[in-house]
């Protein structure tokens, strides 16, 4: 039982005060163990008023990301089951990756206040300033192939896509492969990497990044990036985000590799890069051409003027 977690539900489903008492009639534990949970809440943030003879009540969650917030009212089965929440650490992303070799079970959860060497694709530092966005990584472990490895980077953007969507009523799309932006500025990245044989995936680190609450971004980035905050006007809660964002991840790869085609369809009416004109890079050389679709595989399919095709499966493209 974790009853830091018990606690706070006892204490949310009552608008009045529990008594310690109750508590520990419910809980099977010591009125000192309430009272020790109760302050060991307190210090992380929340604010729980006491009043003798009546009891405790729950005033004010704090928007900090622990184990027990996200785990209280969390809708997924199999995502998220072990959870591991940092203030500071380097990256969520290597930190994963070290636990995956120390076993971590699918599913895993890393989550930071804030990253030191937060890491973006093609080799970039991803800015992750403590408190104000969603910097974590899942770990994923299932029997998926390594030639299913794009879609499923295709198909994390798409997850953070609807749950943005959902809980902040921002359009949210997608550049591909899977940046999230809204009007064109970029509210979200995602790196995946993984560990693979030639024939099996040993495992994936999802490693998403949401600017939630900035409210402002280093000069270098003000004219590409933005913020849930900035887009919406209000200040957003980031537990239900993260949690809206793992149910989704989980429904989308539930629903993979059965559904591609209507997870493609959809994909592709959020993608902001098709019938585009788009930038590549291809042996060395700088090109052009319009981005008429996507593969089932995931790549990003570039017709130039001269009529030749190319798929893209990586690297960078501008739209
Ligand atoms: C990109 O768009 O370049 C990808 C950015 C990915 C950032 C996230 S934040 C959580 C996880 N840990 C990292 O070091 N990077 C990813």
């Amino acid at each position: 039982m974790n009853t830091k977690k018990e606690i706070i539900r006892i204490l949310e489903q009552n608008s009045e005060y529990v008594s310690g008492e109750k508590i520990s009639e419910f809980l099977h534990i010591t009125r000192t163990a309430v009272w020790k949970n109760i302050n060991a809440l307190r210090n992380s943030g929340y604010s729980i008023e006491s009043v003798t003879n009546r009891g405790y009540k729950l005033i004010a969650r704090p928007d900090k990301i622990t184990p027990e917030e996200i785990a209280l009212g969390l809708k997924t089965k199999l995502l998220a089951k072990r959870i591991d929440c940092y203030d500071r650490i380097d990256s969520t992303n290597e930190e994963a990756k070290r636990k995956a070799l120390a076993g971590a079970p699918d599913g895993s959860l890393f989550v930071a206040e804030e990253q030191t060497g937060g890491k973006g694709r093609l080799g970039r530092s991803w800015t992750s300033p403590a408190g104000q966005g969603l910097w974590f990584t899942v770990l994923l472990r299932s029997s998926l192939l390594p030639s299913q490895a794009a879609n499923i980077t295709l198909l994390a953007g798409l997850a953070v896509c609807r749950a943005i969507q959902r809980n902040t009523g921002c359009a949210a799309m997608i550049k591909w492969p899977n940046d999230i932006v809204i009007e064109s500025k970029k509210v979200c990245g995602i790196l995946t990497e993984m560990a693979a044989e030639m024939d099996r995936i040993e495992y994936m680190a999802v490693g998403i990044g949401v600017n939630v609450n900035n409210e402002n971004f280093p000069e270098e980035l003000s004219v590409k990036a933005t913020s849930l905050r900035l887009e919406s006007g209000s200040f957003i809660r980031r537990v239900p985000l993260l949690q809206e964002i793992l149910f989704e991840l989980e429904t989308v790869l539930k629903d993979f590799p059965l559904h591609t085609e209507s997870l493609l369809r959809e994909y592709k009416s959020r993608c902001v890069s098709l019938n585009r004109r788009v930038g590549f890079i291809r042996e060395n050389r700088k090109m052009v051409g319009v981005a008429e679709d996507i593969s089932p595989s995931g790549e990003l399919i570039v017709r130039c003027d001269d009529g030749t095709k190319f798929p893209i499966s990586s690297g960078e493209v501008t739209v």
